[in-house]
């Protein structure tokens, strides 16, 4: 791709930082990234960091799987506003894996990958715990309208799905989120505790077949990281 020459761009000490990082990964930031969409992606990625929780700020996709989805959606990003890149639908990834092992962080650090690689981004995360908590009813809220937005949004981070207390009732809202997913092949980067065998009794069959093809699997092992950082 060709790029005028400009005057040099301020560019964030953030961008620098996770360019560097693609770089060392093998990741070329360039091949999203276009020089007239510099200032909007830089914007992008201020904004997306103010969004990622404090814990996961400075999170790296360094799983190699991840690593590679980051890369295969940042090639299959249509064009979007200003030229930028955006997902339209692409792969899914079911992180899996003990307590601390680093799934949430991969999440994050694919998000952020993804960002730095100037794609156009509009996503949303949640807990499934504080999903289903907020789907319960309650004035002046909607939960409806924001289910379907979980639904519809680009690219959804759904985080620890088996771990809240499962009824029909829940079954019945992962189903219809995870369903809308799976119909519009919209990039999902979900985590679980449960081993993989275990999912279909926690979400019900109809999720766990869903899930079986439409998402790569990662299972992450080791010792949990909260308790020993230093591994
Ligand atoms: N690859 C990594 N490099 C450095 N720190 C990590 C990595 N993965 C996880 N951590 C840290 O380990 C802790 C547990 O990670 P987290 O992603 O919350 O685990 P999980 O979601 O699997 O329970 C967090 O403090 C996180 O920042
Ligand atoms: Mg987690």
């Amino acid at each position: 791709m060709t790029t005028a020459v400009r005057e040099p761009q301020q560019v964030s000490p953030l961008t620098n930082r996770l360019n560097a990082i693609l770089n060392s990964r093998g990741i070329d930031p360039s091949t999203a990234a276009t020089e007239p969409t510099a200032e909007p992606v830089t914007a992008a990625l201020e904004l997306a960091a103010a969004r990622i929780p404090r814990r996961y700020r400075d999170a790296l996709a360094d799983h190699p799987q991840v690593a590679d989805w980051v890369q295969h959606v940042s090639r299959a990003g249509r064009s979007g506003p200003g030229g930028a890149p955006g997902i339209d639908h692409g792969p899914s990834l079911l992180i899996a894996g003990p307590t601390g092992t680093g799934k949430t962080h991969q999440a994050y650090g694919a998000v952020r990958s993804l960002l730095a690689a100037g794609v156009r981004l509009r996503w949303e995360a949640t807990n499934t715990a504080d999903l289903y908590a907020s789907q319960r009813p309650r004035p002046g809220h909607d939960p409806e309208r924001q289910l379907q937005a979980l639904g519809r949004c680009p690219l959804l981070v759904l985080d620890d799905l088996g771990a809240a207390k499962a009824s029909q009732w829940t079954e019945e809202l992962t189903y219809r989120l995870i369903d809308r997913r799976y119909t519009h092949e919209l990039p999902t980067l979900i985590t679980t505790n449960l081993p993989i065998g275990e999912l279909r009794d926690a979400v019900g069959d109809r999720v766990a077949s869903r899930l079986a093809e439409m998402t790569e699997r990662i299972i992450l092992t080791g010792a949990d990281r909260r308790r020993h950082p230093a591994h």
